[in-house]
């Protein structure tokens, strides 16, 4: 009888153990959890939490056997506390991990369509253009779309949920019409691949949009600069979300809202949003694989979390960065290099990712969020070395041009997440800031040239810079 009830606190304890290892794991293992570990010391304390519900009936037994031997009375009452404390142990962070692994897979049955640009180039220079949406029940669609008329078609094999249509091997610098089923008909332009075209590429970018958050100013920011950018005089290719798309990556209902409100302007320009931070909190970037890089979107050249995307002689390479560099493995650093190596010395090669390299900023907790050390360490010197002509981050939620040994870096998180206030710290590369304003980048590549204009939330230009080739 004895023995058994060893055996069972045994069993308990290890249990336990086992419980709060497995979680840890599990959490650690998902993108962004070591980022939050390393960025944000007041979230450590439940990891810490955690890992105490584990280790903690191991010791209490332990002292149970060793009180038990002069005390037998006292080491039975504490034998119960460590078995109570196992079973603790062993349902709290199983619960835990159970309730975010639930919300964070969750996915809404019927979503908007959204139009996204997909990884890669089409046949003619172009990328290639992906319908992405979902229904319930399944259903079975037909994509329109043409250049005089909307002669050519995508036809689902059969009824599905997950609806990924794309539009393949288009035309350079040429305005499509589309239609979804008996929809509206739509229009887009594409970029251009002439190398003489006055321009070739022209695309808008902001981040952190943090959809969801109580203090984000949603939707009416994101709307009223995607209100400016879908206007047919003003001609853009495409924009990009620097990521912190949703404010809380692991809830279902913070994606709904970002999608609500941004897919009806892809319609007009499509979207390339990618992870910030944020997003991915925690194991969220099942959202986001779901809604913005669907497993039916092909990665011809990258991944579904990083990924390089060709108009032409203009070359957009995504990382994922999301805290700092704790995202940018050995694989992801020799993709990015290999990348790098391919592409022309004469091409525009621009890098966007959602942390900075170079930035003013403030203090988080005791830690600087300016000129971040590790990012300046292991990534300014790739950037620097094969000549990137321009970077483009959002993380911090300002608006700022820095240059630093030929290359230039936009900071433009203002697409309507809580803005921050005004830097402790300035940058010494840093050549315009503005703080407390909402706004994005307006990013024109032409072949001799980019002009960079930073406008606030209603098209007003703050600011304008002209970047040349950097070589
Ligand atoms: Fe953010
Ligand atoms: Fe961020």
């Amino acid at each position: 009888m004895f023995r058994v009830r060893t055996i069972l606190v045994a069993v308990l304890v290890v249990a336990a153990l086992a419980s709060a290892g497995l979680v840890l794991w599990w959490v650690f293992s998902v993108d962004g959890t070591l980022g939050l570990y390393q960025w944000m010391p007041s979230y450590r304390v439940a990891f810490y939490l955690v890992g105490l519900l584990g280790v903690l009936p191991a010791l209490v037994a332990l002292t149970a056997v060793v009180v038990g031997r002069f005390f037998a009375r006292v080491g039975r009452i504490v034998i119960v506390l460590a078995v109570l404390l196992a079973l603790v142990g062993i349902v709290v962070p199983l619960g835990v991990a159970g309730y975010i692994w639930q919300t964070s897979t969750e996915l809404a049955g019927t979503t908007p369509p959204v139009l996204l640009v997909q990884d890669g180039v089409g046949a003619h220079g172009v990328p290639d253009l992906a319908l992405v949406f979902r229904t319930d029940p399944a259903s079975q669609n037909t994509l329109y779309y043409g250049v005089d008329d909307l002669s050519e078609s995508v036809t689902e094999a059969q009824p599905t949920g997950a609806h990924v249509m794309v539009l393949r091997d288009l035309q350079p610098a040429t305005r499509y019409q589309w239609r979804l089923n008996d929809g509206p008909a739509r229009s887009f332009l594409t970029p251009a691949t002439d190398p003489a075209a006055d321009v070739l590429y022209h695309f808008g970018a902001s981040g952190d949009s943090h959809f969801g958050a109580d203090t984000a100013q949603q939707p009416q920011i994101a709307q009223s600069i995607l209100g400016y950018v879908r206007q047919p005089a003003h001609q853009f290719h495409t924009f990009f979300v620097l990521g912190d798309i949703a404010d809380m990556g692991m809830e279902n209902d913070k994606w709904t809202f970002a999608l609500d409100t941004l897919s009806p302007f892809s319609y007009d320009v499509p979207l390339r949003p990618f992870l910030g931070n944020h997003d991915t909190l925690i194991n969220g970037v099942e959202h986001y694989f779901a809604y913005f890089y669907s497993s039916g979107m092909a990665t011809p050249q990258g991944t579904s979390r990083y990924y390089r995307i060709d108009a032409g002689t203009v070359h957009v390479i995504t990382l994922e960065m999301l805290w700092g560099v704790d995202m940018f493995t050995p694989q992801q650093k020799e993709w990015f290099i290999r990348q790098l190596e391919s592409i022309p010395a004469t091409d525009w090669v621009i890098v966007m990712m959602h942390s900075m390299v170079y930035s003013s900023g403030i203090k988080l907790e005791g830690i600087p969020w300016y000129d971040p050390a590790d990012m300046i360490r292991e990534v300014a010197p790739l950037l620097e070395q094969y000549q990137v002509d321009l970077v483009l981050s959002g993380h911090n939620h300002h608006l700022e041009f820095l240059q630093h040994n030929g290359v230039s870096y936009v900071v433009v998180g203002g697409l309507g997440g809580p803005l921050d206030p005004a830097p402790e710290y300035r940058s010494p590369a840093s050549l315009w800031y503005r703080d407390g304003t909402f706004g994005f980048a307006d990013v024109t590549v032409r072949p001799e040239r980019i002009d960079l204009e930073f406008r606030d939330a209603t098209g007003v230009e703050l600011q304008s810079f002209t970047i040349g080739q950097n070589q």
